[in-house]
């Protein structure tokens, strides 16, 4: 069946965009509260430097909180879990008031932050959920099932399964596919992969969608450490495990992945300008440019100058003893306890929309994407 990538995730975007309402519930249950902020020290935990969006993360935050009046400890773990265990060993000793963790491994951090619940430290999970501990007392992120949603459609949108109102065009393919999904150690992956495959999951089931490989589960799709270069050999033994049948598209959970997934497919012949639909997430410079070229088809674009903004001012509020605004108190169960969240909205971008949405917002600049 020939791949057609006829529609554009402009219109199922628009359409998949969540209204998510405020309830403004939640605790103000730790922190000093004692309404005096001015100047404080807030430790930031980032998971590493090798992935752009984690770079913009940590730029955002530093100066939100400084533009704010905070001094800021930012730190990056290269994506190596003591290393971060013992940044934030070194941020509660140094005084920090407040914690910003994006972690690697959220439940290898119940220890250190126990250590910093008894100095009355509050923690905001940041983007990854931290597992298995009682002391995160908020968290920040996109609706991470819904970004999981947005890839599925966009893949469905891209083969031309869907038009670009979201609704069935009646095409039945046979389109094949690959999957594959983020870290098994980071909470997010299940959730995009979730949301990705309830969508996905009624057109394998009829027959519209094969996967060559057979390989359907999250544990077969998963890519530990989110790592590009091994989605990269993935797909390369894929396409001998498939028995060689050509690819229509392959559902990639990130940007990061997606440039690993494009780069095996073009060494095994697969013409530049005539590629599977292949998605993304986080809207990388990388991914943008091969979206502007053709190449990717759709990635999610998650504005982290929005997630920064959130994360600050839940440290803000804990730190003046308000209770910070969430808009969901039920989807993220820890293991521990549901850890009041406020969510954002992502969307899906395609070379229809990336001027509007990341051009016209002040993300990239046109020349940036040159
Ligand atoms: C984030 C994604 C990112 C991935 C790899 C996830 O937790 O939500 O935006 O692509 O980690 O770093």
């Amino acid at each position: 069946m020939k791949r057609s990538k006829f529609f554009t995730g402009i219109a199922a975007a628009g359409i998949l965009t969540l209204t998510l309402t405020a309830c403004g519930e939640g605790r103000a249950d730790s922190g000093g509260g004692s309404g005096s902020s001015e100047g404080a020290l807030v430790g930031v935990a980032m998971p590493s430097q090798q992935l752009e969006r984690w770079i913009a993360d940590g730029a955002n935050v530093k100066s939100e909180l400084e533009e704010r009046g905070y001094k800021v400890d930012l730190q990056y773990a290269n994506g190596d879990i003591p290393t971060q265990i013992s940044q934030i060993e070194n941020m509660v000793t140094s005084g920090v008031e407040a914690l910003i963790v994006a972690s690697i491994d959220g439940t290898t951090l119940t220890s250190v932050l126990e250590t910093a619940e008894r100095q009355d430290i509050p923690v905001i999970a940041y983007d990854r959920l931290i597992n298995g501990s009682e002391t995160v007392d908020y968290y920040t992120t996109f609706d991470n099932y819904q970004v999981g949603v947005q890839q599925g459609t966009s893949l469905l949108t891209g083969l031309g399964i869907l038009n670009e109102n979201g609704k069935e065009t009646g095409e039945k393919g046979p389109f094949n596919i690959e999957l594959f999904a983020g870290s098994p150690d980071d909470n997010n992956a299940g959730f995009f992969w979730n949301g990705a495959m309830d969508t996905l999951q009624p057109y394998l089931d009829s027959g519209v969608l094969n996967v060559p490989s057979g390989q359907t589960k999250f544990e077969q799709a998963a890519i530990q450490g989110w790592l590009p270069a091994n989605a990269q050999s993935r797909m390369e033994d894929l396409l001998t495990v498939g028995g060689g049948a050509e690819l229509d598209g392959v559902l990639s959970a990130n940007d990061g992945l997606a440039i690993g997934i494009i780069s095996a497919l073009t060494s095994a012949g697969y013409p530049k300008d005539d590629l599977p639909v292949v998605t993304g997430q986080d809207a990388d410079l990388a991914s943008v440019k091969s979206i502007i070229a053709g190449e990717q088809y759709s990635t999610i674009f998650k504005d982290v100058r929005k997630l920064g903004e959130r994360a600050v001012i839940m440290v803000d509020d804990l730190l003046k003893g308000e209770k910070p605004e969430v808009n969901d108190t039920e989807t993220y169960n820890n293991g521990k306890k549901v850890v009041p969240a406020y969510l954002l909205e992502s969307e899906i971008v395609t070379i229809e929309n990336y001027e509007e949405v990341l051009v016209d917002s002040g993300f990239y600049t046109a020349k940036e994407l040159k």
